[in-house]
């Protein structure tokens, strides 16, 4: 074993969550390390999120990462619910009293953060293989991981699990102080990513019998679409042609006629799955976005409440460590997490409301289409979607 790390805060993890709480904190002087398992290639080779909600490009430009956000992100002021041969716009501007989503990648999210790390000189270290949380219900938590063949330490105040849904810091809390809430749906999303104009300038979610489709896009020439499929289907039943052709199916005859199709630069299924965890905190160890929850995407919510779980952990320990005051560290996980199910009620609501469920009934179909036909005639219904879509306050 080499000589111990000593720092304040350990991260385990990092995407989006463990990057951003390690750069907020080493703006204000709180000493961190961040450990992740895989190479930097690989966590940028991810192809995940593409609408970020207002706080959390605030939050991005108060780690002093969102010069690139600002200049090469979309501002979307709205989005299309496609259904029955038509689309209708959810005038996010109007409904929200003049917010706004930004269109921006989380691998550039991510791109960006690392970067900044490296020019604050922030310690992270790539393929940390093992790593495993110890004593963390003691004032001295620290953590272990090996390099290569290597064994190391890292002494710390508080440890910080942003490891993702897979990661080692939720399975570290024993089960009888964990309830976990979960509900797996009975498809998965295959999404495509292609060097293409993108259909729309705005987003559209597509209701169809044939199962659910989405339109999305990172810029003006990068696409990324989306197709409901059978948690049966693999990536190498669906051929960049099928794909297309399924695609097509499933849009109003305009946008269909419209579409750009070309080869696909990434193929991926990602199952669709809503999961809370609770509490967010165990003695020292706080979780932070998909280590505790996660959401079907339709309502574009992951990375966003993750977001939030940051910004209260980032404030928390500011306050513990500048005033000594420990109000927040003690009310994270129940704030965290009044925040975090309001999430997963929007993203289960859009979820249901927008895809062709295998055992749903004539009695559901035609629910569900009612909940459409509401949606689009009452201002109080638009309303509630769009004040969701852009993020409730912190
Ligand atoms: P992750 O991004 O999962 O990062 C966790 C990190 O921890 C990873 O780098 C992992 O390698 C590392 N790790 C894991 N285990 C260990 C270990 N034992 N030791 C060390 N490191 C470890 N969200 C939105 O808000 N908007 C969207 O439009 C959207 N679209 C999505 C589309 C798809 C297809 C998918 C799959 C997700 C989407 N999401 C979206 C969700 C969003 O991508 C996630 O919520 C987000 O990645 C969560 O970030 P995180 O940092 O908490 O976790
Ligand atoms: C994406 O562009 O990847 C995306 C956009 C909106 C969603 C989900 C995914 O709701």
């Amino acid at each position: 074993m080499t000589t111990p790390m000593k720092t304040k805060v350990g991260i385990i993890g990092g995407g989006p969550s463990g990057l951003l709480l390690s750069q907020l904190l080493h703006l204000k002087g709180i000493d961190n390390v961040l450990l992740e398992k895989h190479s930097r290639d690989y966590v940028l080779g991810r192809i995940r999120a593409g609408v970020l909600e207002h706080g959390f490009a605030e939050l991005m430009r108060e780690a002093q990462c969102g010069e690139r956000m600002d200049r090469e992100g979309e501002i979307h002021d709205g989005f299309y619910i496609a259904h029955d041969g038509i689309r209708d716009r959810v005038d996010l501007k109007k409904y929200t009293g003049g917010n706004s989503v930004v269109v921006y990648g989380q691998t550039e999210v991510t791109r960006d953060l690392y970067e900044a790390r490296d020019k604050m000189g922030g310690t992270v270290i790539h393929e940390a293989q093992d790593v495993t949380p110890h004593d963390l219900k003691s004032d001295a938590p620290y953590l272990t991981y090996r390099l290569g063949d290597e064994p190391h330490r890292v002494d710390c105040d508080f440890i910080i699990g942003a490891d993702g849904f897979h990661g080692v810091s939720r399975k570290s809390i024993p089960k009888d102080v964990l309830t976990e809430y979960e509900k797996v749906y009975p498809f998965g999303w295959l999404g495509v990513l292609s060097r293409t104009k993108p259909v729309s300038p705005e987003l559209i979610y597509a209701k169809h019998e044939r199962g659910f489709a989405l339109c999305s896009l990172r810029s003006q020439v990068l696409s990324r679409y989306y197709l409901q499929v059978p948690l049966t289907d693999r990536v190498e039943d669906w051929s960049d042609e099928d794909f297309w052709a399924e695609l097509k199916k499933r849009l109003p005859e305009d946008v269909a006629g419209d579409l750009i199709t070309g080869p696909s630069i990434e193929k991926s299924i990602a199952p669709l799955r809503s999961f809370v965890a609770e509490p967010m905190r165990y003695g020292n160890l706080f979780l932070a976005g998909d280590a505790a929850h996660i959401v079907p995407p339709t309502g574009a919510r992951g990375l966003n409440s993750a977001a939030s779980d940051i910004y209260y952990l980032y404030h928390a320990l500011l306050d513990h460590y500048q005033d000594g005051d420990d109000t927040g560290l003690e009310q994270y996980s129940q704030k965290a997490l009044a925040r975090v199910w309001k999430a997963q009620r929007f993203s289960w609501w859009m979820t249901s409301l927008l895809h062709t469920f295998p055992d749903s009934i004539s009695y559901d179909k035609r629910l569900q289409q009612t909940d459409l036909e509401y949606l689009f005639s009452s201002d109080a219904a638009q309303t509630s979607l769009a004040e969701n879509y852009v993020g409730l306050p912190f």
